[in-house]
């Protein structure tokens, strides 16, 4: 019997795979059962490939400049010439700038709303159209704790995952009836680069412990059960929801 969490033959777009939550990602979808390409900056996603081809899934590496509206265009060339259609996206790679809203430079706040809000919807508005032309797909945005909440000195970060959040009920509204499903996950707090300043430092990392329920910081594991679902056929009626993984963070 195949299983509903059973994702073979299906192909997977995973932005920002080359390490942290996109990498726990796109290992989540291939032990799944899916194929992969990840997409980064500067290409170093060796391990994951490695990983992922050991699991005997195919992994093609992708390289794009997501701050830039040309390299999302340019992904979406590269991604029609696989010549297989893209079964799932996964709107991963994401940025923070960090200063008090009052320094925020026009820059940061470019740079943030480019890769955080920007590429995914061309992404999503691109991958999603040929879809829809197919009459299936998921398309599964990262949100953030700071969709919910305000945050300190990431005013951009809050801005454009606020953001997130509004786009996907848009494309949810406007597609769920035509095959296509598009959710958002919303991490609490991840052990990745992105978060370094604050779980390198033993004093910061215990107080996020202590206002965690789960009482343990999350890794990109945590995140794949949740992508998995969403992307499979136990999903299938699920639309337009932002669902937190974040140990409890938003019930404390
Ligand atoms: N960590 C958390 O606690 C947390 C919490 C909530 C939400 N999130 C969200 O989860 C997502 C992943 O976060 P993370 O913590 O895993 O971040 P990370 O460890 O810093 O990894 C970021 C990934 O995005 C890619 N990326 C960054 N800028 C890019 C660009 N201009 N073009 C293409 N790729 C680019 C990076 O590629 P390179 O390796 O090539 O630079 C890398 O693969 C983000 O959307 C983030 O906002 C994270």
């Amino acid at each position: 019997m195949t299983s509903t969490f059973d994702l073979a033959g299906s192909l997977a777009v995973v932005t920002g795979a080359s390490r942290g939550i996109g990498a726990g990602i796109a290992l989540g979808l291939a032990r799944a059962g899916a194929d992969v390409v990840g997409v980064s900056r500067t290409g170093g996603d060796a391990e994951v490939a490695e990983a992922i081809r050991a699991l005997g899934r195919e992994y093609h590496s992708l390289s794009a400049d997501l701050a830039t509206l040309e390299g999302a265009h340019e992904l979406v060339a590269r991604l029609d010439e696989l010549g297989r259609p893209v079964d799932i996206l996964i709107n991963n790679a994401g940025i923070a700038e960090r200063a008090p809203a009052e320094e925020h430079t026009d820059r940061q706040w470019e740079h943030v709303v480019a890769v955080n809000l920007t590429a995914p919807f061309t992404l999503a508005r691109e991958l999603g159209a040929r879809m829809l032309a197919r009459g299936r797909g998921r398309i599964i945005f990262l949100a953030s704790m700071m969709t919910f909440q305000g945050g300190r000195s990431v005013v951009s970060y809050a801005a454009t995952k606020s953001g997130v959040a509004g786009v996907v009920h848009a494309l949810a509204n406007e597609w769920a009836g035509r095959g296509v499903n598009v959710n958002a996950i919303a991490p609490g707090y991840i052990e990745t680069d992105l978060t370094s300043g604050s779980h390198a430092d033993p004093e910061r990392r215990q107080a996020f412990i202590e206002r965690i329920p789960a009482g343990r910081w999350g890794t990109p594991d945590d995140l794949a059960g949740a992508a998995v679902f969403l992307s499979s056929p136990a999903g299938s009626y699920v639309h337009g929801v932002v669902l937190p993984v974040d140990g409890g963070w938003l019930v404390r």
